[in-house]
């Protein structure tokens, strides 16, 4: 690794765009990773999180801006991008027919390392999978599978791993689960970017939360940066604290329906949903 990759962070968006056809999906997004953090991307549904993973994997070319990942260009040097990264996408890579042991061997052989066996069984114990190793995948809950699927992805200890909605369809245990796995991740020195729907996700794991929002980043902090972006609730009525949830419907609510009431207080889910104003 060179002086530029130690200082640099591990990704770096600038001014990124694509369109499919007539439709815009991404404006310039932009962000930093650092090196051995977890990075949460959070957008609701086809706000353009896998277009921004596809991209920063190399598997989809921007049409403007520049990414670079572990200090190499994703347009100029893909092959060296391939090499630092690992991509754990939205549905799940895991081959159902096949054991997870086998699973495990099979990715560790195709990436020709030596002692496939050896590293299957640690990957296993890892991720706590190892009396279920012996079983055909498709015996699994999804919170085993998609273990399986992360701990595929960790084969050959890529420095930067992309997991595209790691929890999502998962019940809530099996989601604290791959919580846990994501953390231990990251608490090896692994880079993390997960992409999320889920507030509470982003909550949970990321040291840091960018909001994407109609092609852009509209916010990026973390958790504390963005509670503080909330104006102090109204005392009298409130009792909780707000809510990621709260501090996401304010920023983008500026468009919604209750835009006549632009200094709206958040109290944390009592507002009257009638319309009524106060
Ligand atoms: N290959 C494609 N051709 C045309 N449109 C596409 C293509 N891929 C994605 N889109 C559109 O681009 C937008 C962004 O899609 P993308 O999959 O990046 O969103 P997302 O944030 O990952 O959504 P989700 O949370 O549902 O996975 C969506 O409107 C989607 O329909
Ligand atoms: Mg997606």
């Amino acid at each position: 690794m060179t002086a530029n990759q130690v200082r640099e962070p591990a990704i770096h968006v600038q001014g990124l765009e694509k369109s499919y056809k007539e439709l815009h999906v991404l404006r310039g997004v932009e962000f930093d990773v650092a090196r051995g953090s977890i990075f949460a991307l959070l957008g609701s549904n086809g706000a353009g999180k896998t277009t921004v993973v596809k991209i920063l994997s190399t598997l989809l070319k921007a049409d403007g801006g520049t990414a670079s990942v572990h200090g190499f260009d994703v347009a100029t040097q893909a092959g060296d991008v391939r090499e630092s990264i690992s991509l754990t996408g939205q549905f799940a890579a895991v081959d159902e027919v096949l054991s997870g042991r086998e699973n495990l061997v099979l990715v560790a052989r195709l990436r020709h390392l030596k002692d496939p066996g050896q590293i299957a069984d640690d990957l296993l114990a890892r991720f706590s999978l190892t009396d279920a190793g012996g079983r055909k995948a498709a015996t699994y809950s999804g919170g085993m599978r998609r273990r399986l699927d992360i701990a595929m992805s960790l084969i050959g200890n890529p420095p930067i791993i992309f997991l595209d909605e790691p929890t999502t369809g998962l019940d809530p245990e099996a989601r604290i689960e791959v919580w846990q796995a994501v953390r231990d991740l990251a608490k090896n020195g692994t880079t993390v970017l997960l992409t999320t729907q889920y507030l509470d996700e982003a909550e949970q794991l990321a040291d840091r939360i960018a909001i994407l929002h109609q092609g852009r980043i509209i916010v990026n902090g973390t958790l504390g940066e963005l509670k503080a972006l909330l104006p102090p609730a109204k005392v009298e009525y409130v009792e909780k604290q707000p809510t990621l949830e709260d501090v996401f419907l304010k920023l983008v609510g500026s468009n919604s329906k209750n835009d006549s009431n632009t200094g709206a207080d958040v109290d944390a889910g009592t507002a009257p949903s009638d319309g009524t104003t106060k």
